[in-house]
Order: structure tokens, then C-alpha cells, then sequence
């Protein structure tokens, strides 16, 4: 079982990586930036997320490091150019000059909006062409990883769907991506409400849904099989925002007759253009992987177990 670093892992995603690789018996340390306190339940490490020796002292023995911290704000970035510059880039040039200083691995997790949006089912090999601030921070990001880092690999992900590991709220409302999408209609239906699907040709409307616990799988995968260059950690099934809705209520017993279709309100709009299909082709990763990308309904079953449970339900 290797040591692994994960940065994030108070956030959505990050904490479910983590929990899914301590249940897997990797060693895991959170590099986290102020102290958590008994709300994450994985040892972790303050460290100075400015200060390249602070995250080289932390990754001493570490076979690799995951890297999902950003600053998750596609707003307020366009406010200040400076500190989203350091929060995506900057900080990802810090993991990885540490990393390549105690020789761990670096695995940069991106995402499906380095694409504009126009293609389907992408593969691999589909050159980015990022068409807003956060796809080209994270692109930026992608590109300090393959090109400077010693060992590492980019996997990008996107249609995240699943629970938060530390806040018992989570992030769970609609917006202009697909994440969250699924439990927020799923709320919405269970408390007795109508849900409003946006469809929209600037919003995000084709993707490849993924439960978080199995990107924490495939993550694990990554890291034991010492993989390089770009993955696409991706659902087998590209479904539009109606047909992941219609799939969902009949996953969880829903009645589709209380979902309506129609554009988002103005005040969810990004004030940036929004990629339109992300859906991404896995092949290539899976094969190096070993892996198998799982169809919309065999995710849906898992993030139901895992809502039932309360526990990450990873399919591979
Ligand atoms: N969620 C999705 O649907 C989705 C889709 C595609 C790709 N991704 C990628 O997945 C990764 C995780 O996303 P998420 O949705 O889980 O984000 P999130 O819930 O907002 O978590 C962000 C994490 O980053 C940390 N962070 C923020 N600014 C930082 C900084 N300057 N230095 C160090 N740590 C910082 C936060 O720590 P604090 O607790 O200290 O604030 C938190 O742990 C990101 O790289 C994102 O691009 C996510």
C-alpha cells in the first residue's frame, strides 16, 4: 500500500478520495492549510500552502500526492486575477516542485471544462481549449504536471456526483455544471417539491457522470500503477441534463412527473461562457488502468448506496 498525500481533503471531492484510499489501506495525509479540527477523520498536516520547503517537509516518504485544492469561487475569480492565478497555478507549481524534490508522484485531478464544449465524448488525446477563466486556470494546471513534474499524471473529471465527507450539508444545488445535480433533484422530489432541469445551449448540458468514490478508486489505481500523462476519469454513459434526471428518478424510485424543463434563473448564470457537451471518452484510461468506466445506471445504484449508507460506495 503506498502513502499518499492528499491536498483538498476538506473540500467535496478531496474528502472522498481520501476516504476512499484510507479504506483501501493506503497511508493518507491530508495536507490541509489551518487546522481542521475532528471533522476529518484522516491524519493531516498543516502546512504553508505558499512555502515550497513547508510542502517538502510534508511529502518526505510520500509515494505521491493528489492534488484537488483550489479556490473554488468561478465568480469571484474574475475579481481577482492575482489570487485565482496562485490558487490554480502557483500552488500547483509548489505541489510539484516539492513533489519533484522527495521524488513522490503527482496527480493533478482537472476536469472536463478544459474543453470549450463542442466535441463528444472527447478523448485523451483532444487538446484542450479551455473557454472560460476556471477551464483555463486548471488547462495552466494540467500543463505545470506534464511538463515539469518528474512523475505525474492530470485526471480529469467531471459531472461529479456524490455526498461531502466533512459537512454534513454538502454542496448540493443546481448550477451551470452538473455537479451536484443528482442529489439536489433527489431532495427536492424526496421533500415533496417540483425540480426544475436546466436546459440551456450556454449551460453545461452533456457529460459523463462519475460518483466521487470511484474517482477515489481510480485515483488509487493511478498512483499503485505509477501511470504519467492524462486520464479521464469518466462514467461509461454521456447522458444530457433530461436524460440524467429521467435516470435518476427511476433509480430512486422518483416520480419524473414532478421534474420540469426550462432555461436556469439569470442569477445562476456564470458571467463567463459555459462549455456546453463535456462528455468524455475513457477508453485509454481504463485499458492502462485496468479499470472498467461504468454505465449511468451502475453510478446512480452507487451514490443510492452510498446516500442509504452513508459510506463512499466505489464500483471499481
Ligand atoms: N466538484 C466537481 O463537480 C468537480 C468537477 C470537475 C473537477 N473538479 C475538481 O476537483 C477538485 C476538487 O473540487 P471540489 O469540488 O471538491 O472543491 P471544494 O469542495 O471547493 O474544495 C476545495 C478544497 O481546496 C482547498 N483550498 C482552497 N483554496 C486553497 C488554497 N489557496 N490553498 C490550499 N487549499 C485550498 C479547500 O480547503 P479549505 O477547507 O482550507 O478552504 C478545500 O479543501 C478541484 O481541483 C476541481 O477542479 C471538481
Amino acid at each position: 500500500m503506498s502513502r499518499i498525500a492528499v491536498t483538498g481533503a476538506t473540500g467535496f471531492v478531496g474528502g472522498t478520495v481520501a476516504a476512499v484510499l484510507a479504506a483501501r489501506g493506503h497511508d493518507v495525509l491530508c495536507l490541509v492549510r489551518r487546522d481542521p479540527g475532528p471533522d476529518l477523520p484522516w491524519p493531516s498536516r498543516v502546512v504553508d500552502v505558499q512555502d515550497v520547503d513547508s510542502l517538502t517537509e510534508a511529502l518526505d516518504g510520500a509515494d505521491a500526492v493528489l492534488h484537488l485544492a483550489i479556490w473554488n469561487d468561478l465568480i469571484a475569480m474574475y475579481a481577482d486575477r492575482q489570487r485565482a492565478w496562485d490558487g490554480y497555478v502557483g500552488l500547483t507549481r509548489r505541489v510539484v516542485d516539492a513533489a519533484n524534490e522527495t521524488g513522490a508522484r503527482v496527480g493533478l485531478v482537472s476536469t472536463d471544462w478544459v474543453f470549450d464544449g463542442t466535441g463528444h465524448l472527447v478523448d485523451e488525446e483532444e487538446p484542450p481549449n479551455p473557454v472560460n477563466l476556471y477551464g483555463f486556470l486548471k488547462a495552466a494546471s494540467e500543463l505545470v504536471v506534464l511538463e515539469r513534474a518528474r512523475a505525474g499524471f492530470v485526471a480529469r473529471v467531471g459531472g461529479v456526483q456524490g455526498l461531502h465527507q466533512t459537512q454534513a450539508s454538502g454542496p448540493r444545488s443546481q448550477d451551470c455544471g452538473f455537479g451536484y445535480f443528482v442529489l439536489a433533484l433527489v431532495d427536492a422530489l424526496r421533500a415533496g417539491g417540483r425540480f426544475t432541469v436546466w436546459e440551456d445551449p450556454d449551460i453545461n448540458c452533456v457529460a459523463t457522470p462519475i460518483v466521487s468514490p470511484e474517482i477515489g478508486a481510480l485515483l488509487g489505481l493511478a498512483v499503485d500503477k505509477r501511470v504519467d500523462g492524462v486520464l479521464h476519469l469518466a462514467g461509461a454513459t454521456a447522458v444530457t441534463r433530461r436524460e440524467l434526471a429521467l435516470a435518476t428518478c427511476e433509480v430512486f424510485g422518483l416520480d419524473a412527473d414532478r421534474l420540469d424543463f426550462g432555461p436556469p434563473p439569470d442569477e445562476a448564470r456564470l458571467p463567463a461562457p459555459v462549455p456546453h457537451d463535456t462528455s468524455m471518452a475513457a477508453g485509454a484510461t481504463m485499458a492502462r488502468l485496468g479499470a472498467t468506466a461504468h454505465p449511468i445506471e451502475a453510478q446512480l445504484a452507487a451514490l443510492r448506496a452510498e446516500l442509504e449508507t452513508g459510506a463512499p460506495a466505489p464500483l471499481s
